[in-house]
Parts: C-alpha cells; sequence; structure tokens
C-alpha cells in the first residue's frame, strides 16, 4: 500500500431487500492534502450505528437518502495529521463525523469537539460521552422524566443505547428491566449493567406474562428503541401518565421506499385508556450538545459509574460485515470499526 494512499468506503446501492455487503464498496484513492483553512484527519475509530440502514435508503426519514457513490457516513473519532486552520493542530484528538474512510479533509463543521486522551479513552466519545450515550441520557431524562420508585422498561437492554438507559434508569432511583435477543445478553444485562431483570423477547414462551412478571408495579416508562411485537406487548402493560420514548425502529423490518411497515396493533387506545406520552427522540437535533455533554453524565462516566462494553472489528474493509453483524443483533456493545492505530492506548 502507497503511503500517499487513502481507502474508503462508498455507497454503490440501494438496501433493496435489506442491507447487504453489496450496497458498499472500498476503493483507493490519493490522501488528499489540507488547504487553506483546512485539517487533515487520521481515522482511528469508525461508529457503526442502527441508523445507517435508514440513512442509504430511500424510504422516508429524517434526512434525504446519501446520494449513490458517496462515501459512506458516519461518526469517527480520528487524529489531526496536519492542519492549516487555526483551531486546530497537529496532534489533536477529535471527534467528528469524517466517514467510512481512513483520511479525511475536513474545514471543522463536521468536528464536534477536539478529545483529551488524559480524561477518557478516545473511544468512548463514539458511546458513553457520545451520541449514543447523549441519546441515552437526554430521552431518558428529558423525554421519559423517570421518578425514583418508577419502572423503567428497555428495549435493546444490552446494546449501546439500552445499556446505559438501564443504568441512568437505576442511578435515577428507578427499577429497570431489560428486553434483549440472548439469554447471554440478558445475564451481561444484569450483571454488568445492572437491570433488575432482563427478559429475553425470543424465547419467553409468553412475552407478556414475562413482562408482567418482571414488573408488577407496571411500566411508567418504555424507552423503546424497537418498535414492532416486542413493544406492542410492553404497551399492553403501561400504566397510567406513562410515557414512551420512541428512540428507534430495529424490530420493524426495512420498508422499500414507498412501502407501508407491516400492520400491528394500533397504539391509539392504550394511550387513551392510560392518559399516556408517546414521543419521538432524535439525537440529530442536539448534535450541539456533543461539544458540552451534560455535566450529570459526564460526572457518572468520570466516576466509573456507567460501565460499557465495545464491540472493535479491525480494518475498514470490515465495516460492511460488521454492520450486517449489528443490524442483525450479534454484537455485544458498542459495534466500531479500528480503522487506524490509536496511540493513546498505552496511557489508560
Ligand atoms: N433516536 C436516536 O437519536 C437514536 C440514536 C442512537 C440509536 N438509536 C436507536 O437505538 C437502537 C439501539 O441502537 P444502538 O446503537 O444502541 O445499537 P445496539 O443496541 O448496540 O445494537 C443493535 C441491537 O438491536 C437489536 N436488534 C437487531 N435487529 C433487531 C431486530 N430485527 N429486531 C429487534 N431488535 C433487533 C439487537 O439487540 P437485541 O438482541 O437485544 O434485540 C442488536 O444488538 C436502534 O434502534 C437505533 O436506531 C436511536
Amino acid at each position: 500500500m502507497s503511503e500517499n494512499t487513502s481507502h474508503q468506503v462508498l455507497l454503490v446501492a440501494r438496501p433493496e431487500g435489506g442491507v447487504r455487503e453489496g450496497c458498499f464498496r472500498l476503493e483507493a484513492a490519493p490522501r488528499p492534502e489540507p488547504g487553506p483553512g483546512q485539517l487533515l484527519v487520521r481515522v482511528i475509530y469508525l461508529s457503526l450505528d442502527p441508523a445507517m440502514r435508514g440513512w442509504i435508503s430511500e424510504a422516508p426519514n429524517y434526512r434525504e437518502a446519501l446520494p449513490l457513490g458517496s462515501v459512506m457516513i458516519g461518526f469517527t473519532v480520528g487524529e489531526v495529521a496536519a492542519s492549516r486552520h487555526p483551531d486546530y493542530a497537529a496532534g489533536d484528538f477529535v471527534l467528528g463525523r469524517q466517514g467510512w474512510c481512513e483520511w479525511a479533509l475536513s474545514d471543522g463543521g463536521d468536528i464536534h469537539r477536539k478529545l483529551d486522551p488524559a480524561e477518557a479513552p478516545i473511544s468512548t466519545a463514539l458511546h458513553v460521552l457520545g451520541h449514543t450515550g447523549l441519546t441515552a441520557y437526554l430521552g431518558l431524562t428529558e423525554v421519559g422524566r423517570p421518578a425514583a420508585g418508577e419502572t423503567v422498561m428497555v428495549s435493546t437492554a444490552a446494546g449501546a443505547v439500552g445499556s446505559m438507559v438501564g443504568q441512568i434508569a437505576r442511578l435515577k432511583g428507578c427499577r429497570a428491566v431489560g428486553l434483549t435477543g440472548s439469554d447471554e445478553k440478558a445475564a451481561l444485562c444484569r450483571r454488568d449493567f445492572g437491570y433488575d431483570a432482563a427478559i429475553n423477547y425470543k424465547t419467553a414462551p409468553d412475552l407478556g406474562g414475562a413482562i408482567a412478571e418482571a414488573c408488577p408495579e407496571g411500566i411508567d416508562v418504555y424507552f423503546d428503541n424497537v418498535g414492532g411485537p416486542v413493544s406492542d406487548a410492553v404497551l399492553e402493560r403501561i400504566n397510567v401518565g406513562a410515557r414512551i420514548v420512541v428512540c428507534g425502529t430495529i424490530g420493524i423490518p426495512d420498508g422499500e421506499a414507498g412501502e407501508p411497515p407491516p400492520p400491528g396493533p394500533r397504539p391509539n387506545r392504550q394511550l387513551l385508556i392510560k392518559r399516556a406520552r408517546m414521543e419521538g427522540f432524535l439525537v440529530l437535533d442536539h448534535l450541539a450538545r456533543l461539544d458540552r455533554l451534560p455535566a450529570e453524565l459526564l460526572a457518572w462516566v468520570g466516576a466509573g459509574k456507567l460501565a460499557f462494553r465495545e464491540d472493535r472489528v479491525a480494518g475498514l474493509e470490515n465495516a460492511a460485515s460488521a454492520l450486517l453483524r449489528l443490524l442483525s443483533g450479534q454484537n455485544r456493545g458498542k459495534m466500531m470499526v479500528q480503522v487506524g492505530a490509536d496511540p493513546t492506548l498505552s496511557r489508560h
């Protein structure tokens, strides 16, 4: 490999029939040089997120589909290799949105903040101290608004967002109950993430009964990361005044453009009789907060009160297969790609 080469992954096909490796193509390009006002970032870690399924699809979404032929987008942690930008110097570590590439030019507009490796491992800027941590914190505290003593139910409970929601619920004095897709992950929820109870929704013979048993006083807050039949079962057991945070729909099959989602029980009746509130949350509305994370979240992470797991694969060439692992529930913790060497690792 030439020293002046940069590998990048392009989106080359829409996910018709589901996301597949053929949606992406790895290519080599010349490594760019920063011009005036630009910096060159060497990508170290790339975040893989379920939302990528929607970003590459033409189905209606909160953003336009990424055009075919573009470098695939994503959150990254990188090191500034060279800079002609007044705010950045070579050797700075940054959280940004450089996407699926080894080297990227930036004008600073897609950089969220500088990282201090002495404060926390730089990879944490992609989860507990990044967009998934912010999603869990803001979604639960500002939309779910749990009160001490209440029961908080969480789907994808062992994942990057869900594991944080469960722990924050416990820190707020709530009973935390998780739904997840394997016994191993359910055990992880109880052992590592402090859930009071966790249910394997794939094997529970009577999911509704298992939820009722784990939530003897009903459900006050449902942090919904999946939608679909699992969420239908939860909605049957909400309390009067419950809050439902609609954060993700990974449990609803990919819709081709214009194709309606599969039908299911409609929530209107439960919302009416329980005088409940169901509200969507999108972290992309709060990206400015990545540069000023909530003090309470920083304090918990600093005090070691929030456990986390990372699921890393090495090499940009493995990003597409790792995304498929994430979308099929095989990840164990925050899914990310190690794109390049992390020179800060020896400091922790
Ligand atoms: N609204 C926002 O701003 C925002 C921001 C970040 C993430 N999210 C959403 O939060 C959810 C979790 O994201 P994450 O990054 O923390 O990922 P994650 O939970 O670490 O990994 C994804 C998990 O989704 C579950 N899953 C996969 N396929 C599924 C299916 N067909 N049906 C049901 N569950 C399935 C699996 O967990 P189980 O085996 O436990 O089911 C899988 O491990 C996603 O829905 C994502 O879109 C929303």
